[in-house]
């Protein structure tokens, strides 16, 4: 097997490896690369080779892993009456667990992570609920919101972000503005979101299109819909994970979803750990996309 090994923060591919017999792993890299924890110069003799089980889960390390992963985030409420506590306390674990999450993307250079925070449907819980996870919202952009900077990660909100309350909507706000010129990593958070209402806002925005005389109703192809959507300016997800143990998309990106892996794991979303995420990991490169080709 070969594979690339890529840079974090660019799509230079910066090295190459081959497995031997699947035991063991040669690599090398062109000389601009300076110094690394797992990699070794092609040709040294102290370190030619890295057991391939040292290097399994770097980077980009699989010539197939998902440039764009969505997880729907179940189990928050299961988890804390499994501990007998209120639900909220499973919406806190469940925000710790969002962290764990965005760092195992840097880790793995999955660039686009969008998270179902909060759906349409979720209108419906109780007020206190609902108060706990809009306050939630606020609290990890407070104490997260520099650390998007830092780290370089484009914010992006979709769903019907003025339905938010006014402190959690001005903080949103704020980190999309400041962080709306990076590229390297993107989080996308689906707030008051639901698939079937972005697809009719789409087909109303070129409604009016039509109708003002700016489009040709003729000239409305798949390229053109997806662009009216508010996911217009990132890939479709290659893999779409649920947690907990339900099998369902929820409402969530029906029109993005068309040529998603779909994944749906046990693990109780507040338990979510990198082992959860590279378990992803390895079950998208086993997959093989076909997109309806023989
Ligand atoms: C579903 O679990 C989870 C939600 C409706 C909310 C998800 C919110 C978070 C993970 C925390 C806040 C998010 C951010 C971005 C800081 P559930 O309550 O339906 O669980 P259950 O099915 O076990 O009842």
């Amino acid at each position: 097997m070969v594979f690339s090994v890529k840079a974090r923060g660019n799509d230079k591919n910066i090295g190459l490896g081959t497995t031997d017999g699947g035991q063991r792993t040669t690599l090398w890299w062109s000389n601009d690369l300076g110094g690394g924890r797992f990699f070794r110069r092609r040709g040294r003799r102290r370190h030619p080779y890295v057991p391939l089980k040292e290097i399994r889960y770097m980077p980009q390390l699989y010539s197939t892993q998902p440039k764009h992963i969505a997880i729907i985030m179940d189990g928050n409420g299961r988890w804390a009456t499994q501990r007998g506590l209120p639900r909220t306390e499973g919406h806190k674990a469940g925000a710790e667990a969002v962290i764990r999450v965005l760092d195992c993307c840097r880790k793995y250079d999955v660039r686009y992570l969008t998270l179902y925070a909060f759906s349409t449907e979720n209108w419906k819980r109780s007020v206190t609920e609902v108060t706990a996870l809009m306050n939630l919202l606020f609290d990890f952009l407070e104490k997260k919101g520099q650390e998007l900077i830092q780290n370089r990660i484009r914010l992006r909100v979709i769903g019907e972000i003025e339905r938010l309350p006014w402190p959690a909507r001005r903080k949103l706000q704020s980190f999309i503005q400041a962080t709306e010129h990076f590229s390297d990593y993107n989080l996308t958070l689906a707030l008051s979101y639901g698939g079937r209402s972005e697809i009719v806002g789409a087909a109303a925005k070129l409604a009016q299109q039509v109708k003002e005389g700016t489009l040709e109703p003729s000239a409305i192809t798949e390229e053109v819909f997806a662009s009216a959507l508010q996911t217009a300016e990132m890939p479709d997800p290659d893999l779409i994970m649920r947690t907990a143990g339900e099998q369902r998309l929820s409402n969530f990106l029906l029109w993005q979803c068309s040529y998603a892996e779909f994944l749906f794991i046990d693990t109780l979303w507040p338990d979510f750990a990198e082992s959860d995420f590279v378990g992803a990991l390895e079950a998208f490169s086993q997959r093989q996309r076909r997109y309806g080709k023989a």
